[in-house]
């Protein structure tokens, strides 16, 4: 069990970040994390009230294309561990802004990692890397087949070729200069505290508001759906427990068509919202296909169930259900994310003390 003192968690504001962050501040209460963030649009301090006053969780806002800003963080909090989640996220945007996918995925992935050569100063024996991925890196899959860890990468949206560049970057750091890294590469996460510009939180929000649901395509692509704090546990106990040098894919063995996905939504938020069976289905709307729709994505995480064993706790159907009643409680979060309010939550917070 690896046994660190000060970690700097970037992206803690975002989705999957905040579950991280919330996980690894509960079960490490002698343990310093950092939550490093821009609060992009993505990022969002409303994800973290719960922990935001515990002893051992400081926040800091920043950016990690600013390398003096990092080189100066580092030597402030002696950090020993870091895990990585700072990131441009979204394929959507990635298409129509690539170079800011390239500057934060890429630069700011490189900042971090010539940061912490300098501190760590080739002392890597207490010391970890460890860097947050995704399945997408693998390209696209046909009908069969699922991506292992011995898959060859082969990035085609901006968004995936930014972070397959990051993670060579690291994987160039453990080769060249002996850091000491990890990787994991994950597929779709969902849940709670999921921005509502990608697939199953923009649904839930428009169903909830009776607006068109947009499916692109024919809905015929297929990705493999993991619950969010399966994602963030699998995270812990790799950072912890995991070898170095090692990359470890986490799905959920959970491959849906997205039409499918929508339809079992549709009658969950049916359900939910007291209408009669059938009404929300009647809001799918076919839209153009985004250029270049990877097909399908689907991970054999057999790796990490070996010899880890970490295994995901949470069926689709449940999971999806935990994750519609969370939004349906949660209007106020849906409402300041779609309407840009957390920014004055954070001035009241930071700002103006
Ligand atoms: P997100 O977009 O919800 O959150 C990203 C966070 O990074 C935000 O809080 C944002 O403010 C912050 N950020 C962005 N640019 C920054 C910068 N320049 N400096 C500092 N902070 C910055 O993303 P997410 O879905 O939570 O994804 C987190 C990580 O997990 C990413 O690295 C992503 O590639 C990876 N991942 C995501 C999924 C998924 O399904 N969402 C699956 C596998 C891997
Ligand atoms: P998304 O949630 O953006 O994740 P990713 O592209 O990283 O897999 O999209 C999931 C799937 O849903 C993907 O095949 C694109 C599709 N999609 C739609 O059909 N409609 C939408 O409005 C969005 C955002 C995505």
């Amino acid at each position: 069990m690896r046994n660190l003192k000060t970690i700097l968690i970037t992206g803690g504001a975002g989705f999957i970040g905040s579950h991280v962050v919330r996980r690894f501040v509960n079960n490490y209460p002698n343990c310093k994390m950092v939550n490093l963030d821009k609060l992009t649009y993505a990022g969002n301090l409303e994800n973290l009230t719960d922990i935001e006053k515990k002893p051992n969780y400081t926040f800091v806002k920043g950016d990690i294309v600013d390398g003096a800003f990092i080189d100066e963080l580092f030597k402030k909090y002696s950090f020993d561990g870091v895990v990585h989640l700072a990131a441009e996220s979204h394929v959507d945007r990635s298409i129509t802004h690539p170079t800011e996918f390239a500057m934060t995925n890429v630069i700011g992935t490189i900042n971090l990692l010539n940061a912490a050569k300098k501190h760590w100063a080739g002392n890597y024996d207490n010391c970890l890397f460890y860097h947050v991925s995704t399945d997408e890196v693998y390209g696209s899959l046909g009908a069969d087949g699922l991506f292992t860890e011995e898959t060859s990468y082969d990035p085609r949206s901006p968004y995936s070729a930014s972070k397959a560049s990051s993670d060579h970057f690291v994987m160039a750091y453990y080769h060249t200069y002996h850091m000491q890294v990890m990787i994991s590469n994950c597929s779709n996460n969902y849940g709670p505290n999921h921005f509502p510009e990608k697939l199953i939180p923009l649904a839930i929000h428009n169903i909830k508001e009776s607006k068109p649901v947009p499916v692109y395509g024919k809905g015929e692509n297929v990705r493999d759906w993991l619950y969010v704090e399966d994602h963030a546990a699998a995270i812990d106990l790799a950072f912890h427990k995991g070898r170095v040098g090692e990359t470890y894919n986490i799905g959920g063995h959970n491959e849906w068509k997205n039409i499918d996905l929508i339809y079992l939504l549709c009658e969950i938020m049916d359900k939910k919202l007291n209408r009669a069976t059938g009404t929300s289905a009647k809001l799918i709307t076919f839209v153009k296909d985004r250029a270049g729709h990877d097909l399908r994505y689907a991970i054999d995480s057999s790796k990490i169930q070996r010899e880890l064993g970490w295994t995901p706790s949470l069926v689709f159907e449940q999971g999806l259900e935990k994750t519609v009643d969370w939004y349906l409680a949660n209007d106020k979060w849906l409402n300041d994310v779609t309407s840009g309010e957390y920014q004055k939550y954070y001035k009241g917070q930071y700002e103006e003390r």
